[in-house]
């Protein structure tokens, strides 16, 4: 019989589900009896499988999370947790175990094809922040999802005139801070690929308020720095106060967009017939409109800069 092992691992992101039910109705398309890996790579550690049948999928599609949980194992990066998972995933004898995650589980994945196990990544994540594919699956919902609250601080700032500063997540990445901010409007956008000094953000703020805004709305990646600290910056140079909201985990869920669930359906059925081919190693990038295999080593090296040409004239036009 032969056996292809799923897991999700890390942050979870929207439409990881997609992925795994294409997975799962591919997989058995192609012959194989598909495990799901419980708890990410502690479930491997801990052997907690379970038999994943046309059923278990039915209707997933539509709801964010992972039905097969998620971790940040710190176990699997001490040896002793590192082998037991390796032995564990030889002792299941896995034609393919399939991993869904972002740069950090998919450095995993490459650690265990080193250790002999047959590895394929699907680059999952709400940061877009892994350089080799243009789209991560989760980053468009979330997009969506910030681009949907930041519209709601827009009603409430606009009605009292106020200045809101609003934290988005996106670890050391700036591209949903960037891609959400643009997309509604926000007047000033902080990212940690792009430099802004105090004085560009209050002359930035400043002018916004100059030109009759009813209201500013900034938007600041967490890589960048914390919407309270660039708030009191505010308050503080201009004497005027600026509300601070941290988005938090609101980021992370809500319907997975469609473009998201046709990406996760796509990599999860190129994934599939990647294994069924023998190919592992890999990571399924999205690139130019294609799928690809990117050797997991490359695949794992993250996004370091953005869009800096469309980043500065939008910065221009959001007056
Ligand atoms: O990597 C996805 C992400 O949501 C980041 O944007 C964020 O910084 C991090 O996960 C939060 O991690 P945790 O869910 O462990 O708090």
């Amino acid at each position: 019989m032969r056996k292809l092992a799923i897991l999700t691992s890390g942050g979870d992101a929207p439409a990881m589900n997609a992925c795994i039910r294409a997975v799962v109705r591919c997989g058995e398309e192609f012959g194989f009896k598909v495990v799901g890996v419980i708890n990410g790579y502690q479930g491997l550690i801990e052997e907690n499988f379970k038999p994943l049948e046309l059923k278990d999928v039915d209707g997933i599609i539509t709801q964010s999370g992972t039905i097969l949980k998620t971790s940040r194992c710190d176990d699997f990066m001490t040896e002793k947790g590192f082998n037991r998972a390796v032995q564990n995933a030889k002792k299941q004898n896995f034609e393919c175990l399939i991993v869904l995650g972002g740069d950090g589980s998919l450095k995993g994945a490459e650690r265990l094809q080193k250790a002999g196990i047959n590895t394929i990544g699907i680059p999952c994540t709400i940061d877009n922040d892994i350089k080799s594919t243009d789209l991560t699956i989760g980053f468009s919902t979330a997009v969506n999802t910030v681009m949907g609250l930041l519209g709601n601080i827009r009603d409430t700032s606009s009605s009292h005139g106020r200045i809101c500063v609003v934290q988005v997540m996106g670890r050391a990445s700036g591209e949903l801070a960037f891609n959400a901010g643009m997309a509604s409007g926000a007047e000033l956008i902080l990212v940690p690929e792009v430099k802004t000094s105090e004085n560009e953000i209050i002359d930035k703020v400043q002018k916004s308020i100059g030109v009759g805004e009813k209201s500013v709305i900034v938007v600041v990646a967490e890589g960048f720095g914390t919407a309270k600290d660039v708030a009191s910056k505010i308050k503080e140079k201009i004497g005027i106060e600026a509300k601070d909201v941290d988005l938090g985990y609101v980021q992370r869920g809500g319907l997975p967009v469609a473009e998201d669930r046709i990406l996760a359906t796509k990599m999860g059925i190129t994934a599939v017939s990647m294994a069924n081919a023998g190919e592992s190693g890999v990571a399924v990038c999205y690139k130019n409109g294609k799928m690809r295999g990117v050797p997991l080593p490359q695949a794992t090296k993250k996004r370091t800069a953005i869009d800096t040409e469309t980043f500065k004239i939008n910065n221009i036009i959001s007056v």
